[in-house]
């Protein structure tokens, strides 16, 4: 196996619907052929009380106050850093986490308002002040984002308006949290083919594993 020192922890992050779980399986893949043991997993899950968060959450007929709904996210986050990321990564394995602390800035903190410095106080603490060694933003462009969540061209309802609202704040959420360049974000357009986003997060990240081996 290629073990890494310090593991390699990557975060895929996107509106729903970008791709984000067939780039984590396709970049598994590709990683796992060349001898990196790899751990896929996903925020909100990834343990088994966050899948009883996910489902609290997506079950809920009425969607709780912004701050309740962050503070189950951040339960989760906590229970699946503890339990799953870290000890993967000190066994020296390669994290793949569909979603992580910034989908929390992105959709409550820019989506519904959350005050953004105290998601990211708590989200800290919830990762115990890991960051992400990668992250991979798969990006949809506003008139995609528009068409994905269907309701373009026609006569919205006062739901469909505020949703459409919603998901463009969200989505002007992230690209604000990654308008700045850095050596460990990756912006991709999400309508690339699966295949061809796995080779290019590939070659990015094989950089960094190769200094990660140095630190
Ligand atoms: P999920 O079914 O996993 O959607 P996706 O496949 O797009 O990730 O549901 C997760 C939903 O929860 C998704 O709409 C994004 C949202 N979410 C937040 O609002 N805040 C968070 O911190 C996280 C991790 C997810």
């Amino acid at each position: 196996m290629n073990r890494l020192p310090f593991g390699f922890l990557v975060a895929i992050e996107g509106l729903d619907g970008a791709g984000k779980t067939t780039l984590a399986h396709a970049l598994a893949k590709r990683l796992e052929e060349e001898g990196y043991s790899v751990v896929l997993t996903r925020q909100p899950g990834g343990t088994p009380f966050g899948e009883k968060i996910r489902r609290l959450l997506h079950d809920a007929e009425k969607r709780p106050v912004p701050l309740a709904e962050y503070l189950l996210f951040a339960a989760d986050r906590a229970e699946h850093m503890e339990t799953t990321v870290l000890p993967a990564l000190r066994e020296g394995k390669i994290v793949i986490s569909d979603r992580m602390g910034d989908s929390s800035l992105a959709y409550q903190g820019y989506g519904s308002g959350v005050d953004k410095d105290f998601i990211r106080l708590v989200n800290a603490k919830a990762l115990q002040e890991k960051t992400a060694d990668l992250t991979i933003y798969l990006r949809l462009a506003p008139e995609a984002v528009q068409s994905r969540i269907g309701v373009r061209g026609k006569e919205k309802t006062s739901f469909e308006r505020e949703h459409s609202l919603f998901f463009t704040r969200v989505a002007e959420g992230f690209d604000a949290l990654y308008q700045e360049p850095r050596a460990n974000l990756c912006v991709f357009d999400a309508l690339l083919a699966p295949s061809v986003l796995a080779e290019k997060a590939y070659a990015d990240m094989r950089v960094l594993l190769h200094e990660s081996r140095g630190r």
